[in-house]
């Protein structure tokens, strides 16, 4: 399976520390936002990885990571979103990269402490479909947010004021070949964006939706607080642990 990092966008939330540099570029403790992601598709046995890029700075993407080499990599794609249209948006560019073969997507703001191996592996087997992860968290409002009946998920809610269960579906998320037709039909949600949410929820009405619970911490990177969070769990515990 091939493997995509979106790291595009305007990490506007985080103006001024994104005034002059992209986002993904930032420090989280002792490593660039962007390695943790890499690493989490490298460790689950992903060595095809096309980086999503944006913004001002792209450029700085190929001076940090060149062709793979700290990961153990051969080599890197990389390709250029324009604009912010957002993650669905991102995902689009990855269309000719996947060659209608499954993939591995992860928000390139999105940190875990141990690695997401079995998952993949589970992935592979399965038929067809996708994949999401859940966490338990204490602000669910923040993230995409399951709504179940029984064990079986029927909906994700984006950023809900009164969120329906206490999960954030995390950025990791795996697709078969059909994710680039679901994003064809999709329309800007009201904050002006293709949303990944809406992308699950298409397979999730077609009964296609498979989930796990991710072990151990996970957190994103994109607000003072948890970037700030993040850079603390990571000198504490490390990040990416096989
Ligand atoms: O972190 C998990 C959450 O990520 C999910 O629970 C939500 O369902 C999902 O919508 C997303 O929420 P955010 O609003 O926090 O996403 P954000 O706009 O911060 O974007 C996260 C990453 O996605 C960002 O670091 C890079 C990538 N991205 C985002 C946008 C808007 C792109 O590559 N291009 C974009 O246009």
């Amino acid at each position: 399976m091939k493997g995509i990092v979106l790291a595009g966008g305007l990490g506007s939330r985080l103006y001024p520390l994104t005034k002059v540099t992209n986002k993904h570029l930032l420090p989280v403790y002792n490593e660039p936002m962007i390695y943790y992601p890499i690493k989490t598709l490298v460790n689950a046995g992903i060595d095809e990885i096309l980086i999503v890029t944006g913004g001002n700075n792209a450029g700085e993407f190929l001076r940090l990571l060149g062709n793979g080499k700290d990961f153990g990599l051969k080599h890197l794609n990389y390709t250029y979103q324009e604009g912010e249209g957002g993650i669905a948006a991102a995902l689009s560019l990855a269309e000719f990269f996947a060659d209608n073969g499954k993939i591995v997507v992860v928000l390139g703001d999105n940190i875990i402490e141990k690695n997401i191996r079995k998952a993949v592996e589970t992935y592979q087997k399965q038929k067809e479909g996708a994949r999401i992860m859940l966490k338990e968290v204490p602000d669910p409002q923040r993230f995409g947010v399951p709504v179940f009946e029984g064990d079986h998920i029927v909906r994700v809610e984006e950023k809900p004021a009164k969120p329906k269960s206490k999960y954030a579906v995390i950025g990791i998320y795996m697709y078969d070949e059909r994710v680039f037709d679901f994003i064809k039909t999709l329309k800007p949600s009201q904050r002006g964006e293709l949303e990944i949410t809406d992308v699950n929820n298409f397979y999730i009405e077609e009964g296609k939706m498979e989930w796990d619970i991710l072990d151990g911490w996970w957190t994103d990177a994109g607000t003072f607080e948890s970037l700030q969070y993040a850079g603390n769990m990571v000198a504490k515990t490390g990040a990416n642990n096989i």
